[in-house]
């Protein structure tokens, strides 16, 4: 529990899990259960110095010291979770971890069947896909707009998933990614609005955005907009650690929450981490703490801050929204005249010691978030200021380089089939005219360049520049 004031009232905050593993902490007992370090009397004295005694003398999981379990949900994780589902405006909310992989994970296994078609984004992740590998679904794919200028995909309208829905019956689930790694936002009120139409469930991957339900700066999130599953990688901007995320069930959902809740244990691990546990329930209790809304104000009010210093630059520009899609205001994608994404990002970490978030040929993308103060952005500006205003060069900088992959796949058998059929690895130059047996996704952001069961064409070696060899078919 965490008391707050504010405007000379106490709230409390309760964070379950955090408090159980506190009074576990101060109640040490003799230990003769996993982990077999023992509160880190069994480690490499170098690792118990750099991560501290304290973090291993907590690092235990599941069922030990009154912390309740996850699968089923008990004690104070079903408390924490519950608590979520209503920060978040859920009916129910699942921790994951394992990330939001986990969850589409279980939403491909629990509630797709084989020979179903889902429609799904071209430029999913590829979880998505792995899901749908598991469960023997296809994907019908949605195209979103492309930005050119820009190097990446755009948003998704409502008319492509009006048009697939009434021309094709049996799609039993659309499954969109909402915002895109780089922050674009689709109008999901009316794709909300044309799948209730419909009756086909809609699930939204919301991994970049779980700090929309925290500010009214942010885009609506999807739950609002009566999305039957959203999933949110808290750990990604949330301020939980790495790995841990959160699966939300809304209050009319049209799901099988049963079926997922089953797929969700059989695909986790039986010893979850409850230091991760604890790092969701403490970073929901902190967006809900007044603390916590002053992070979140900061980070936008320092990406308001980096936009409108870029908009004087020359040379540097950053993505807004335009005619038909919003943008997360936090997630900063610019890109800078004569110059790669990819230099632009080793000038920014080999001269100025800063790491971005990604970059590809055409930009980058930097992330505002919860934990950067003003002088982190102050520097930032700084140094592009210096970038625009230099005369760097990049002989790998191409005008209308093609960045993406966009190119309409040919299917020539269903995923789970490729995915299970023999294969064999050939050099990447033969590999025109075979069918690809692997997903190939560069991370990040996982967005796939060709999956199983797709022809390989010539179009695609410039986008496969990473791989000599490639698994296809036998
Ligand atoms: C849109 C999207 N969904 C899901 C994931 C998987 O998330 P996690 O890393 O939490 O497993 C990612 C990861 O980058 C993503 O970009």
């Amino acid at each position: 529990m965490t008391n707050v004031t504010k405007n000379n009232k106490s709230i409390k905050i309760k964070a379950p899990i955090v408090e159980a593993l506190k009074q576990a902490y101060e109640n040490p007992t003799y230990q003769f259960h996993i982990p077999g370090h023992t509160k880190g009397n069994g480690v490499l004295p170098d690792f118990k110095k750099l991560v501290g005694s304290k973090a291993l003398s907590i690092d235990t999981t599941d069922e030990f010291d009154n912390l309740g379990t996850l699968h089923p949900a008990t004690g104070p994780i079903k408390e924490a979770q519950e608590l979520a589902a209503k920060a978040f405006g859920a009916k129910k909310t699942f921790f994951l971890l394992n990330g939001s992989t986990a969850g589409n994970l279980a939403i491909g296994m629990g509630l797709t069947k084989k020979g179903q078609r889902i429609l799904t984004n071209r430029n999913c992740h590829r979880s998505i896909l792995t899901g749908l590998i598991i469960s023997g679904a296809e994907p019908l794919w949605l195209v979103p707009k492309r930005f050119d200028d820009w190097g990446i995909w755009g948003n998704i309208t409502p008319e492509s998933v009006e048009e697939a829905l009434s021309s094709h019956d049996d799609i039993s689930m659309v499954w969109i990614t909402n915002p895109t790694y780089e922050g674009v936002v689709s109008d999901v009120k009316s794709i909300s609005a044309i799948c209730k139409k419909y009756r086909v469930p809609l699930v939204v991957d919301e991994a970049h955005a779980c700090l929309w339900n925290f500010n009214k700066h942010l885009p609506t999130p999807a739950l609002q907009f009566g999305a039957d599953i959203v999933i949110h990688s808290l750990h990604k901007t949330g301020g939980s650690m790495s790995q841990s995320s959160m699966l939300h069930v809304s209050e009319n959902s049209m799901i099988d929450a049963d079926a997922l809740e089953k797929s969700l244990k059989l695909l986790h691990t039986t010893s979850p981490s409850l230091i991760l546990l604890a790092s969701l329930d403490a970073a929901r209790a902190n967006l809900e703490s007044p603390k916590g809304k002053k992070q979140l104000e900061r980070a936008i009010s320092n990406a308001k801050y980096l936009r409108s210093e870029i908009d004087k630059m020359e040379h540097i520009h950053h993505l807004k929204p335009d005619f038909g899609y919003m943008t997360d205001v936090t997630k900063v994608f610019i890109r800078a005249d004569g110059l790669s994404g990819k230099r632009l990002e080793s000038i920014l970490e080999i001269e100025f010691g800063i790491e971005v978030e990604s970059a590809s040929d055409a930009g980058l993308l930097l992330l505002s978030n919860l934990g950067n103060t003003r002088s982190d952005m102050q520097y930032l500006v700084k140094c592009l200021q210096m970038i625009d205003q230099s005369h760097y060069s990049d002989i790998c900088y191409l005008e209308n380089k093609k960045h993406m992959p966009m190119l309409t796949p040919i299917i020539k058998m269903s995923l789970r089939e490729a995915f299970y059929s023999e294969k064999e690895t050939i050099p990447k130059d033969l590999s025109v005219g075979r069918i690809s047996a692997e997903v190939i996704a560069e991370c990040p952001p996982g967005i796939a360049v060709l999956l199983p069961g797709e022809l390989i064409t010539a179009e695609h070696l410039p986008y496969l520049t990473d791989y000599d060899f490639i698994e296809v078919i036998k």
